[in-house]
């Protein structure tokens, strides 16, 4: 409901992304915002001021110099007059503009009068979104406040190249804007949470590895709840294809070991929520070089060696949080599992699935959990990983307001 009635000024910038701008009016929309959009001349070169202000329903704003448009609105007024001002795309060269406070067209004239909140969903070739220049823009927009979404790995819409690059996809967008706007209760302000999500990739070489099949989305969604409800949260993620959630700083991993690191560098917390796959076993010395097939050699074989538990660690360690809770993947025996590792890892609450290949949980949208605690064991109705997130932090912030 964070958007409903919300004013969105939405600036639109030169990238073929732009198409996707069109689905993203009508998706704020949708959920009761209104879209004023702002065009700058490169958008206008892939989408047009027709659909754009056909979706929107409203004017579409152009010119820095319109005489009609200052008369009307004018570029200060616009500037102010919204809840938010969203662009997507955001192009490098719109990020530079802002880092560097130049104003020489409407979209970034705007950009540098408004003194409302700014979440930018950049979107560029792979090359650009690394380049030294656009990195340092990035931090300096980081540092003077300003939100992004994105961008994300895959393929790019105008060549074959695949890399991060890629605008977040309309919902992903949506969902970052009613992050930012949302005005509910802050049960867990002053609180600090540490989560982790997603796989871990141990190497076998440098381009092989070991992996599984976690999405990263139930341990995304957790860390984005906490923050809705005011944790100051840090999500400790292994390699994920979905974007760092709105508002949570993430710190992103791929080996177990570097995840312990990470998590441990984030105590103290209040909270800490231990939802990645993490591998069991890593390889016990990585080759340096790829591991090559030789016709006629015997074919290789992994000595394997145990990972770190971070849970556990988390869960015994001086610093522990006051609340810890674990995940239990498990594909037979889930209650009986669950209420064991409860005690070997010293954690308060234990949220067990079935992740059987046939319950489609794991990588899928919707999970069924049981929650169990020393209290006892509660079935959850199968629900989306969302609900799932919003119900445990609830709980969280319940649990901790009783000490
Ligand atoms: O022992 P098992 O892997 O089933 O336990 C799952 C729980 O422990 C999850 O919360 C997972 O994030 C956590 N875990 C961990 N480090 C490991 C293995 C599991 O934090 N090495």
């Amino acid at each position: 409901m964070a958007l409903s009635g919300k004013r969105i000024l939405l600036i639109i910038s030169g990238g073929i992304a732009a198409y996707k701008s069109l689905d993203l009016i009508r998706r704020l929309r949708e959920r009761g915002a209104s879209v004023r959009p702002v065009m700058t001349s490169g958008a206008q070169e892939f989408v047009t001021p027709l659909a754009v202000g056909a979706l929107a329903a409203d004017h579409v704003f152009t010119d820095l110099f319109s005489r009609q448009d200052e008369q009307d609105v004018g570029h200060i007024r616009l500037a102010r007059d919204c809840d938010l001002v969203l662009i997507a795309p955001a192009t490098a060269d719109l990020l530079a503009k802002m880092a560097n406070g130049l104003a020489d067209d409407l979209a970034s004239t705007v950009l540098l009068a408004t003194d409302r909140p700014v979440l930018a969903a950049p979107a560029m070739n792979p090359r650009m979104w690394a380049h030294p220049a656009t990195r340092r823009n990035v931090a300096t927009l980081a540092a003077d406040g300003i939100r992004m979404i994105g961008p994300m790995a895959g393929e790019m819409a105008e060549s074959r190249e695949a890399g991060v690059g890629r605008m977040a996809e309309p919902l992903e967008i949506v969902a970052a804007a009613e992050a930012l706007l949302d005005d509910g209760p802050k049960p867990l302000a002053g609180r600090k949470a540490v989560v982790t999500s997603g796989p871990t990739h141990e190497p076998i070489d440098p381009v092989r590895y070991i992996a599984n099949r976690s999405s990263g989305r139930q341990g995304h969604a957790i860390a984005a709840a906490l923050a809705k409800l005011g944790a100051d949260v840090t999500l400790v993620s292994g390699p994920v294809t979905i974007p760092d959630p709105a508002g949570v700083k993430t710190i992103h991993v791929e080996r177990a070991e570097e995840m312990r690191d990470a998590v441990l560098a984030a105590l103290p917390a209040d909270i800490a929520v231990m939802v990645a796959a993490v591998a069991d076993w890593r390889v016990a010395s990585a080759a340096d070089q790829k591991i090559k097939k030789h016709p006629g050699e015997s074919i290789p074989t992994l000595a394997l060696t145990e990972n770190p538990d971070i849970l556990k660690t988390v869960g015994h360690h001086t610093m522990r949080p006051k609340i810890v809770v674990g995940f239990a993947a498990e594909t037979q025996d889930v209650e009986s599992n669950a209420k064991t590792k409860l005690e070997r890892k010293g954690a308060d609450m234990i949220v067990a699935n079935d992740v059987s290949p046939a319950t489609g949980i794991m990588g899928g949208t919707r999970n069924s959990v049981k929650l169990i605690s020393r209290a006892g064991i509660d079935q959850w109705p199968d629900m989306a990983k969302e609900d799932v997130a919003e119900k445990l932090a609830a709980l969280i912030a319940e649990r901790l307001r009783q000490g």
